[in-house]
């Protein structure tokens, strides 16, 4: 039994939240703080908040409540609210939920440690700027710890765009990419610990210009620059935007190997006219243009997208262009969202769709997108795939990996081959994951 002393963190929200908790842990580490997966034995709970809809940000404050009884019992308990909710409703947060004793913003976090230190001393501490400094220079990797075989490397931050549905631009602030050198020695360490898939992350991830040695480096840059790197087989990176998608970028899905062919490329709505309320700055046709050049550089590539049903103003015509434009698409995955007005967004002052009407778009645009993602699912049947064994699943001596295209594979394996690439013959295929058998 160790002494250290237990820190719980529930994490909510994008990759980057992900990518963000487990450096909040490594900065705790250092206090020394371990984690738990329990939060009744915890003397820190930490949530990393997302702000993006309305019942995300309340999700928050109902886990709140239910640390009550916790903190009742033992008063030196420490709640922390980190993230997005916490950079656009700190004083809120700490208005409306007395037991929370921490609250730090999404750029702010390298600073816990000290923000920990004036909770204990005044009772509670908030932080929600948004510093000159780099916060990744400021945070402890960590111990020399063995890695699950994929990771996430954030490298970029925040957006310029302003969509006029998102709270991105306001709670993760301007869009800042880190230099490259430090991306590549964070790539080595992870594959030093056993990583052999990393996903590149950034709000805008293709609009990375990170300063190196000869000049500010673009994403497909880094991309070649991270293939070079032994060790390391995949590459991914998540999420771009269209109009970032530079033709270096596009050339290197076909020429870079170990580049994943999987795109998350969201377009929100096929309408121009939604588009353009969205200040999205581009049209239905030159997002299906860029998928055309995309394709032609890799063929096989798996497209996934995002949409908002319900955006205000969106007519039934409008709705029906999103459909025909998916049809046209044909992803292999996507997420879908009925619009939720965000408070200090341009859109949310605007005359919103009825909630009747969003619920029934919803559910057209999701049968029709399940049933591309089916399609694609069934299409791998037959065929081996090269895949990352990554941990045990549910049933005995089962294991899960991904294929190239982002799929869950199961599949009966030794655990000792965790972090190997194997090929493996799909048989079956499920809305969700794959199943099969390792290839001689
Ligand atoms: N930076 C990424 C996505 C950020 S948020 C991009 O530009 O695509 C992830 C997704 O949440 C968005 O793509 C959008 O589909 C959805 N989303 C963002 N704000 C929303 C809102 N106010 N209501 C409903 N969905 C929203
Ligand atoms: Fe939000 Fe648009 Fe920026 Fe994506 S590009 S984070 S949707 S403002
Ligand atoms: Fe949510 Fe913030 Fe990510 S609002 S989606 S956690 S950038």
């Amino acid at each position: 039994m160790s002494d250290a002393k237990k820190l719980f963190v529930k994490t909510y929200g994008c990759q980057m939240n992900v990518y963000d908790s487990e450096r909040m842990v490594a900065a705790m580490g250092a206090k020394g703080y371990e984690e738990t997966d329990r939060p009744e034995e915890a003397d820190m709970i930490l949530l990393n908040t997302c702000h993006i809809r309305e019942k995300a940000a309340e999700k928050v404050y109902s886990e709140l409540g239910r640390y009550r009884g916790l903190k009742e019992a033992r008063p030196d308990l420490k709640i922390g609210v980190a993230g997005c909710v916490a950079q656009a409703e700190g004083e809120e947060i700490m208005r409306r939920q007395p037991l929370v004793d921490i609250v730090v913003g999404p750029q702010a976090y390298h600073r816990l440690p000290q923000l920990t230190d004036a909770a204990a001393k005044d009772g509670r501490a908030i932080d929600t700027d948004f510093p000159e400094e780099d916060k990744f220079d400021h945070l402890p990797r960590g111990p020399k710890a063995r890695r699950a075989p994929a990771a996430f490397l954030t490298v970029q931050e925040g957006c310029d765009k302003f969509c006029a549905f998102c709270v991105v631009p306001y709670t993760r602030g301007a869009e800042v990419s880190r230099p490259a050198d430090r991306i590549l020695a964070e790539a080595r360490d992870l594959v030093e610990r056993g990583v052999v898939e990393i996903t590149l992350l950034g709000q805008n991830v293709n609009a990375y210009h990170g300063a190196a040695a000869d000049g500010d480096w673009s994403l497909a840059r880094l991309i070649r620059e991270l293939a070079a790197v032994d060790g390391l087989e995949r590459i991914r990176f998540t999420t771009s935007h269209p109009n970032d998608m530079d033709d270096d970028l596009i050339a290197a899905h076909g020429e870079v190997e170990k580049l994943m062919p999987y795109l998350h490329l969201p377009v929100q709505s096929g309408s121009d006219r939604v588009l353009k309320a969205m200040n999205r700055k581009h049209t239905a046709e030159d997002y299906l243009r860029l998928l055309e050049r995309i394709r032609a550089a890799r063929p096989d590539i798996a497209l996934s997208g995002d949409f908002i049903v319900g955006f205000p103003g969106e007519s039934d015509a409008d709705f029906e262009d999103t459909l025909a434009l998916c049809r046209e698409v044909a992803y292999a995955q996507a997420y879908s969202f009925k619009y939720s007005p965000r408070p200090g967004t341009p859109a949310a002052d605007r005359a919103h769709v009825d909630e009747d009407v969003k619920s029934e778009r919803l559910q057209r645009l999701q049968a029709q997108l399940t049933a591309d993602q089916v399609a694609f699912q069934q299409s791998m049947v037959g065929k081996t795939l090269p895949v990352l064994v990554e941990k045990p699943g549910r049933e005995p001596g089962q294991m899960v990996g991904r294929s190239p295209y982002l799929q869950a594979v199961h599949f009966q394996a030794d655990p000792a081959l965790t972090g190997r690439l194997l090929p493996v013959e799909i048989r079956a295929a499920a809305p969700n994951s794959l199943s099969g058998a390792l290839a001689e």
